[in-house]
């Protein structure tokens, strides 16, 4: 597979919505028209191309490798995410609660795998909004087949196993999709390695 594998049949978050269905079409409507080319290419979720701000919130890099379940390395699957900006909002006509959304903060992006599988984010750390403990949605395909939908969640955050989804995960199933936060001189980051077990 090379680097530039399709997208998926439409883009994640224009299906499902935390339970609000949508199409792309309610999306470009909320959308700076700028803002969703940027946002259905970049990596990059906390610089919006041509915006003087920057986004709200913890810049954190997060990053990982994508393997079947031998641990073999998959490039050139698409994977994308989507979350809040710092105040908890989503870019998304479906997010009418009375907040101001960070213009600064592009809310999704998407990767394509390298040679050793690896994917990186520029975001920021996940808000909370009211119902549910913070996390990023993620979503994994390669051309116009989804492989895996999941949510990465911040390890031992309070609220977590007050959480509807978090809670019905095994341990082991939420430790794999818990972000654990390291500081260097280059910022913050995390590693989430994902296995596509489908593959
Ligand atoms: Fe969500």
């Amino acid at each position: 597979m090379g680097r530039h594998a399709d997208f998926c049949a439409k883009p994640a978050f224009s299906q499902q919505f935390d339970g609000v269905q949508c199409d792309l079409g309610v999306i470009k409507n909320s959308i700076p028209a700028t803002l969703l080319i940027t946002a259905l290419y970049g990596q990059a979720l906390v610089k919006v191309e041509g915006l003087v701000d920057k986004a709200g919130g913890e810049i954190i890099l997060l990053k990982g490798m994508v393997s079947d379940r031998n641990g073999v390395p998959l490039d050139g699957l698409r994977i994308e995410i989507w979350q809040t900006d710092v105040n908890g909002k989503y870019l998304h006509s479906g997010d009418n609660r009375n907040l101001e959304y960070d213009k600064g903060f592009q809310g999704f992006g998407h990767d394509i795998t390298d040679s050793n599988g690896n994917y990186i984010f520029r975001t920021i750390k996940p808000t909370q909004y009211p119902g549910r403990t913070p996390h990023i949605h993620v979503k994994i395909c390669e051309g116009e087949k989804e492989l895996l939908t999941t949510q990465f969640y911040i390890k031992d955050y309070p609220d977590n196993h007050k959480d509807g989804i978090f809670s019905r995960m095994s341990e082991s199933e939420a430790d794999s999709v818990s972000m654990i936060f390291s500081e260097d001189r280059d910022g913050t980051e995390t590693i989430v390695n994902i296995v596509v077990k489908s593959w």
